[in-house]
Order: C-alpha cells, then sequence, then structure tokens
C-alpha cells in the first residue's frame, strides 16, 4: 500500500503540476501494477546503484571567478535542498531522481554542433570547457510548477558558443537536444513521454547576455542531477526550457518544438517566458513558493530579468509570449 503524504497547503499536488494526460496514464499503469506515485519513485531511486564515483577532470576549473552583475534577492538554496528536488524525466518522474540519475554516464562525452553552420563539428566536453573563461553566476530559476530557487551556476555566456559555431545567416533557432538511451536512463523507457527532451530559442534569445551554458553548480562540476555535464540556463523563462544534459546543439531555420510543447501544446509553448499575470491552464503563476524557506513571493516579469530580456519582444503580441 502506499504511505500517504499530508501536503502542505502551499505545494501543488502532483495531478496539477504533471501534464493532465501523463498524470492520467501514469496513475492508471501504475494502479494496474499496485504502485502508487511514492512507491514508483523508491523504485526508482533504487533502480541501479549509483555509479561509482568517477574523478572529474574538469574539477580544476572551480570555484569561477564570480560575476558580481548577478546578485539575488534572497538566501541561495542550499545544494542539498536543490540537489534532492529535481525535475530530470529521464531518471523518473518524481522530484526524487538523484539516486538514479548518478547512472548517467558523462564521460565520454561528445556534442554535436550541427545546422546551419559554417563547418558542423563534434567537441569532446572536456575541452569545449576549457574553450572560454568560467563565471559563476547567482541565477534565479522558475519552474513552470509554481516553485523556485536560487543557485550559484557555473558556466560561460551560450552566445560564446554560438560565435564558435559560426551560424548561418539563414539560422533563426539554436535547438538543443539531450541524449538518448534507455539503458542508462530509465525514464526513456516510457512510451508517455516524445524522447529526446527537446529544447530551442531564437538566435536572439542564444546571444542575450544572461543565456548561459551551465558546467557548473556550488563550486564543482554541476551535479548528474542538475544535468551534467552541460546543461542550459534561462533564468527569465520557465525552468522547463532550460535543457539538461546537451548532446546536440543544431541552427535551424524552422522553430523548434520541445519535448512539452510536443506533447501538451495548449500548456506548454516555445516562448515560455515568466509571466505571474498569464495563468498556467490549470493554475495561477501569480506566486511562487520559495523551495527551503516554503516562502510564498510574488512572481515578477520576466522573473525579474526585464531589464535584460524586455526588449528582446518589442512588438510582439504579448498574448502569445508566455506560453
Ligand atoms: N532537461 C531534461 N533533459 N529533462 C528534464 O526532465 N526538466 C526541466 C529542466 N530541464 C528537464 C530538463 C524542468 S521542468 C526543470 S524545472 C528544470 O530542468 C529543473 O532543473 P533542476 O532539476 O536542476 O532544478
Amino acid at each position: 500500500m502506499v504511505s500517504v503524504h499530508r501536503r502542505p497547503s502551499w505545494e501543488i499536488a502532483e495531478r496539477f503540476a504533471t501534464p493532465e494526460p501523463v498524470f492520467l496514464n501514469r496513475r492508471s499503469i501504475l494502479k494496474g501494477f499496485g504502485l502508487g506515485m511514492f512507491a514508483a519513485a523508491s523504485l526508482a531511486a533504487t533502480a541501479g546503484a549509483p555509479a561509482a564515483q568517477e574523478a572529474d577532470p574538469t574539477a580544476d576549473l572551480y570555484p569561477a571567478k564570480k560575476n558580481e552583475a548577478y546578485k539575488l534577492d534572497r538566501p541561495i538554496t542550499p545544494e542539498e535542498i536543490n540537489g534532492n528536488y529535481n525535475n530530470f524525466y529521464e531518471f523518473g518522474s518524481s522530484k526524487s531522481i538523484a539516486a538514479n540519475a548518478q547512472n548517467l554516464v558523462i564521460r565520454p562525452w561528445e556534442i554535436a554542433v550541427d545546422g546551419l553552420v559554417e563547418k558542423p563539428f563534434t567537441i569532446a566536453f572536456d575541452d569545449l570547457v576549457r574553450k572560454f573563461p568560467l563565471e559563476t553566476r547567482l541565477y534565479r530559476h522558475r519552474c513552470v510548477e509554481a516553485w523556485s530557487m536560487t543557485v550559484p551556476w557555473a558556466g560561460f555566456p551560450l552566445k560564446s558558443l554560438v560565435g564558435l559555431a559560426k551560424p548561418l545567416a539563414s539560422a533563426k533557432y539554436v535547438r538543443f537536444e539531450t541524449f538518448l538511451d534507455p539503458d542508462m536512463a530509465s525514464g526513456q523507457n516510457s512510451f508517455l513521454y516524445p524522447w529526446p527532451y527537446i529544447e530551442g530559442v531564437t538566435i536572439a534569445e542564444a546571444a542575450n547576455e544572461l543565456a548561459f551554458i551551465v558546467t557548473g553548480a556550488y563550486d564543482k562540476p554541476v551535479a548528474k542531477q542538475h544535468g551534467a555535464p552541460l546543461r542550459l540556463h534561462l533564468p527569465w523563462k520557465y525552468g522547463f526550457k532550460s535543457i539538461k544534459s546537451i548532446r546536440r546543439i543544431s541552427f535551424v531555420e524552422e522553430r523548434p518544438v520541445g519535448l512539452w510543447e510536443a506533447l501538451l501544446p495548449s500548456e506548454y509553448g516555445f516562448w515560455a517566458n515568466v509571466n505571474p499575470e498569464v495563468s498556467h491552464p490549470r493554475w495561477s503563476q501569480a506566486t511562487e513558493r520559495v523551495l527551503a524557506t516554503g516562502e510564498i513571493v510574488p512572481t515578477l516579469l520576466f522573473n525579474g530579468y526585464g531589464d535584460q530580456v524586455a526588449q528582446l519582444y518589442a512588438g510582439m503580441d504579448p498574448s502569445t509570449l508566455y506560453m
């Protein structure tokens, strides 16, 4: 039997935070197995013993120099809280995927850069990470599920990578793709999701100073559950845009369709800019629950980063920009 967990009043029930068809399907499937969500999460966490800790050849790059331009209005979320409350559906659909995510094999790790570029190439992560100076930035992260966290990410601006790729003038968007390996990532055996995880931004968004390729956090290489060895972070957008464990970066003419948009286009769109005034079809986005403190605070337009990004959307129909 499932153990019953009483939710604090501020917590969104999973059925509100998970796309409905996914939730309903998953429930009926789990019911078929006589399992509830709690049992399923425990199974996922024990599905494979964590791989032995390999020495990380990039550990010498951290701590990276702090960029003082990025300040926070609230404390940094403790690492043990952020590191145990994740969305990484490749390793399970609960928040407790940290143990299962240790199965992620991050070496060797190559990233393909292709599409509309002068010359497509593949580069090893360990080479890419040494191409640009790393810096530490304190960023807020606002999930579409109405919780937020603050993280000292380390990495380099996405625009440096765009410069390395030398896109052609015909490239309008950057498309990111996560690995596809159901043997390693048990969640990818689920037929409920259109794997692999994909996300995309416009070229102008990719060139914005805030768009950041994360390679580290908390003064060390980024943890597997946060999307090692490299992930995106777009602090003015809902968290699902910040794709983890990137394997392929393509410059394309057509707007990419992300995993969530492909699954539920009426709820998750391409832009996904944070806007407290535009509700998700099933819940309000006016406030957010701060991880660790549980405080409920007002959500800010563009997650508080309007000065840096509002000009990207000048002249566009605002009603289309927040989904
Ligand atoms: N990237 C991949 N590949 N798979 C995922 O499931 N989840 C997204 C995003 N990137 C996700 C992903 C969502 S919904 C959020 S909120 C953030 O990662 C969570 O990042 P965190 O676990 O490091 O807090």
